[in-house]
């Protein structure tokens, strides 16, 4: 005989026993009717994960009362807006999104002076403002912001929750999107929850993963990737205090949350709503392929991380639905895409786009660009990709070995090469890039630098190099000009939309100098803003190039916003049949088709124009010049690092 648990069972217990009279009465029916829709999928995640203890029942009934919690503590506008995103939930495939990935105190510096930057926002066509973590954190090195000390309070530095509350409002009113961080695999060691650790209170131990000695730790290291090898060997640190060795996979000062402690995903849970309540229409789940660990495996994107993922993805359905959670792995293709899904992650970052731009513009080939799209592109109708250039972090080179391995590849070799171009080693490279995480094991390392300094424009200012600027430029408008056009939300990463240089500043701080990440965290000032807007003319080749490129950027983005077939389409992957070239066509379900070929390389190239029969027309319009293109006359030609978007006449 077996016995099956049965979820309506669980849940008709659950709700004899939980109190909802401090619901009013509309919420207690909400409350109700979600559960019923979405209990059975949470009962299934989390007696998956947690069914095995013996007091699972127990906490899966505080869930509810959390859950509970969070809905009474939900603002009418903002439950107004649960509704309206229930009736279009797919506005975020929408032409219409634009998104930008700020610092508060690199853009503001407080909450109170971003107000004034919304008509910059609004200028370029930003409709999702993402600030990067802005709670409390330990002062000097805090991994800027990613150790949260408190998700429920704001670094005193940058202003308070009602700052943040007026913020969210301010922008939705302008219909701009506010999105945040939930920074769930770790906390700081200054965490509530962990001075409750280290002053010896069990429970809160509980909440990490603490090691007595070396032994379980040397087990797990056997398979484990090391994230910060500049900063610190291995994934464990040794607490003095304690006298235990503390999981630590980021900087030392953050402690991973231990995930098969079901008191943690509650208590994560509640500050998860919290952030959700403050009025943001996304969540980036920071670092989420780390939240759970398996010994003998590296500890990334184990199955039980994507349960639980699910598992909050069901929370949120219930307490507020017009939040979706974006997706950070920066992990391997195959992975990446395993946490896109309606009921897990609807919105992902697209790590393997963003470093095969930089790979072809590199190398001026498009084939392993093509091939990884091919095989990558393509993810669920209801969920879309947040397409990038540049972020706050390094650039991995997470590209697949085998679909280099087939177009003759070898992915270790080229890695190094890439490397050693992005960072000014490989000689003719145009690149002012650092080096980041360099393993001093495997030769490992990652890449940093502003969009400007890996595109050249560094180099070419130094030398007054006119031409050098000019092309410097264009990179930019190209890679840019693919994130807009391809399919998803593009991602502006502040200062890259007025072509700032590497920041070394860094260098003299001693909370910063070991982090090279801080070349490319770089303030946008009220003169640059002034500039972008026409406010200043510009005075010198910088300027003139900044300018350019936000004047470029924004064009495209005008262009964007005016057709439909950016947003809810099809993305094909084109062969070009002339290797510095990459196309795509993109169609909808009205058969509506844009074509866009784009040329990489610093050399007019010209493509045969049977590439042009996937359109069905035989003339179209190039959207970002006005041109007319005709079919049936010679070779097509595009002009160094050109793209055009081609639309049927
Ligand atoms: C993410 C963040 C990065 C941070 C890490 C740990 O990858 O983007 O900046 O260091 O998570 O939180
Ligand atoms: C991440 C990534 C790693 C990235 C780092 C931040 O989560 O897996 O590749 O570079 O954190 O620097």
């Amino acid at each position: 005989m077996s016995y099956a648990a049965d979820s309506g069972v669980c849940l008709d217990r659950i709700l004899a026993s939980t109190d909802l009279s401090g619901l009013t009465k509309k919420d207690a029916t909400t409350f109700t009717r979600r559960l019923k829709a979405h209990f059975p999928r949470l009962f299934e995640k989390y007696t998956y994960v947690y069914g095995h203890q013996y007091d699972c029942y127990f906490h899966l009934q505080k869930l509810v009362e959390i859950l509970r919690d969070g809905l009474k503590d939900r603002k009418a506008a903002l439950k107004k807006l649960d509704s309206e995103r229930l009736d279009s939930p797919l506005w975020y495939r929408d032409e219409e999104q634009v998104g930008m990935a700020c610092y508060v105190d690199l853009m503001g510096p407080t909450l109170n002076d971003l107000h004034d930057k919304i008509d910059y926002f609004k200028a370029l066509g930003v409709t999702y403002v993402h600030l990067m973590p802005l709670y409390d954190a330990p002062k000097g090195d805090s991994d800027g912001g990613y150790a949260v000390s408190d998700y429920r309070k704001v670094n005193p530095t940058l202003g308070t929750v009602k700052d943040l509350e007026r913020l969210a409002a301010a922008l939705q009113k302008e219909g701009i999107n506010l999105v945040l961080d939930f920074v769930f695999n770790h906390t700081s060691d200054e965490h509530a929850w962990a001075k409750a650790a280290l002053d010896g209170d069990k429970q809160y131990q509980n909440y990490y993963y603490l090691f007595d000695d070396r032994t379980i730790p040397d087990q797990y290291e056997h398979t484990l990737r090391e994230i910060f090898p500049q900063v610190r060997r291995g994934s464990f640190t040794f607490n003095e205090q304690m006298e235990k060795w503390v999981w630590t996979t980021f900087n030392s000062f953050q402690w991973d949350l231990n995930y098969s402690n079901p008191e943690v995903f509650n208590a994560i849970t509640s500050e998860m709503l919290f952030l959700a309540n403050l009025g943001c229409a996304a969540l980036r789940l920071d670092a989420l392929a780390f939240i759970w660990k398996e010994l003998g495996t590296d500890c990334e994107n184990q199955e039980k991380a994507h349960v639980l993922i699910q598992a909050f993805n069901c929370c949120l359905q219930i307490v507020a639905p017009a939040v979706v959670f974006k997706s950070e792995a920066i992990v391997h293709p195959d992975e990446v895409v395993k946490y896109i899904d309606k009921d897990e992650c609807q919105l992902s970052y697209n790590p393997l786009l963003m470093a095969l731009l930089w790979n072809s513009l590199a190398t001026r080939k498009t084939r392993l660009l093509t091939s990884s799209m091919k095989k990558s592109f393509a993810i669920s109708d209801d969920c879309t990709w947040v397409n990038y250039v540049r972020c706050h972090d390094d650039i991995g080179w997470t590209f697949d070995d085998a679909v280099a391995h087939q177009i003759g590849i070898n992915s270790f070799d080229h890695r190094f090469f890439l490397n050693q171009f992005y960072t000014g080693r490989f000689e003719g490279s145009f690149a002012n890039g650092v080096p980041f995480a360099e393993n001093p094991s495997n030769g490992d390392c990652r890449v940093c630098g502003s969009l400007a300094s890996l595109c050249g424009l560094e180099g070419a200012l130094e030398n007054n190099d006119a031409h050098g600027i000019d092309e410097a430029v264009k990179r930019m408008l190209l890679l840019y000009g693919i994130t807009f056009s391809i399919g998803g939300i593009p991602l502006l990463y502040s200062s890259d939309e007025i072509g700032k240089l590497n920041d070394y500043s860094y260098r003299d701080d001693d909370s910063k100098k070991h982090d090279d990440r801080w070349v490319n965290r770089i303030a946008v000032t009220n003169q640059d803003t002034a500039l972008a807007l026409g406010g200043n003319s510009p005075s010198t080749p910088a300027e003139v190039a900044s300018l350019r490129v936000f004047n470029g950027l924004q064009h495209m983005i005008k262009i964007r916003k005016q057709h439909a077939i950016f947003g809810q389409s099809k993305t094909h992957i084109l062969d070009t049949e002339n290797q510095h070239c990459f196309a795509f066509l993109r169609e909808n379900a009205e058969g509506q088709k844009l074509l866009a070929i784009c040329n990489f390389s610093e050399h007019p190239q010209s493509l045969s124009r049977s590439i042009l029969a996937t359109l069905k027309h035989s003339t179209s319009t190039d959207l970002l010049t006005d041109e007319t293109v005709e079919i049936n006359s010679t070779a097509l030609l595009l002009a160094p690092f050109q793209q055009m978007w081609l639309l049927p006449a």
